[in-house]
């Protein structure tokens, strides 16, 4: 495997821009496991008590026979019970209770990038750079380079206080609002480097910044149009949305 890869694109304007693939992606870091003192299968991993109650709904969402369905929202609850970080016991318990082979449940966890096979930082800060975020006036290599400057950090690692991680990730279904991260469960969109800087300040003195698009919320909510909807104006109706005239 190529120790590094690099990527090139021509931003919209008309220069072109270098990058590095992400430590993780090039590393083995994706798809070994080796044991730690900190991760390794003599480590016991219980779910909590209430958390064996979510596991017993999320697995009867599934018909009989099928239950190995719920591997991966288990495998997310795991995560979240332990810091936001998937350890190898916890893949164990996972195959346990869902009467998997392990490998499988290797096999799940080392697809899906969601899942942190390492512990990492306090926030969880994932850059998109994928085509569409990249380009533009301000792409995320731009916003890349000022969160790497604000956490004195490099993708791949954690700061020393155990804070911040930051890792480089494909497209996160936000392009409309590019360019955006995702810091554990919020996206920040729209994002110039004063943005990023005041979010990263913000979270580092203990506060929530606001999430969604950075670009003035009161006129652009989610993915719509900044100068304001152009269709599908009317207010959804149907199962769960607003009220149906014949009922
Ligand atoms: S390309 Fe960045 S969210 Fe889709």
């Amino acid at each position: 495997m190529l120790s590094s890869f690099r990527k090139a694109v021509l931003s919209s304007a008309g220069h072109i821009r270098t990058f590095y693939g992400s430590a993780n992606v090039c590393s083995d870091k994706m798809f070994v496991h080796r044991d730690t003192p900190d991760n390794n299968p003599q480590l016991p991993f219980e779910f909590t008590p209430e958390n064996i109650k979510r596991v017993n709904t999320i697995i009867a969402n599934y018909p009989k026979g099928h239950e190995a369905a719920a591997c991966i929202p288990l495998l997310d609850l795991a995560q979240r019970q332990n810091n936001n970080w998937l350890p190898i016991s916890a893949m164990h318990k996972v195959a346990e209770i869902l009467k998997m082979p392990r490998m499988r449940v290797y096999e799940v966890a080392t697809f899906y990038t969601m899942f942190n096979r390492e512990p990492v930082g306090k926030y969880f800060v994932q850059i998109c750079t994928t085509t569409p975020c990249i380009l533009g006036g301000v792409g995320s290599d731009v916003i890349l380079e000022a969160i790497k400057n604000n956490l004195g950090i490099d993708v791949g690692h954690t700061t020393k206080d155990k804070m911040f991680t930051l890792a480089e990730v494909e497209c996160l279904g936000a392009c409309v609002n590019a360019p955006m991260v995702q810091i554990n469960d919020d996206y920040y969109e729209d994002l110039t480097v004063d943005d990023i800087n005041r979010i990263l300040n913000t979270l580092r003195d203990g506060k929530k910044p606001n999430p969604g698009p950075q670009s003035g919320q009161n006129n652009r909510f989610a993915c719509e149009p900044k100068t304001g909807l152009t269709s599908l104006k009317e207010p959804p109706t149907g199962p769960g949305f607003g009220v149906r005239a014949d009922l």
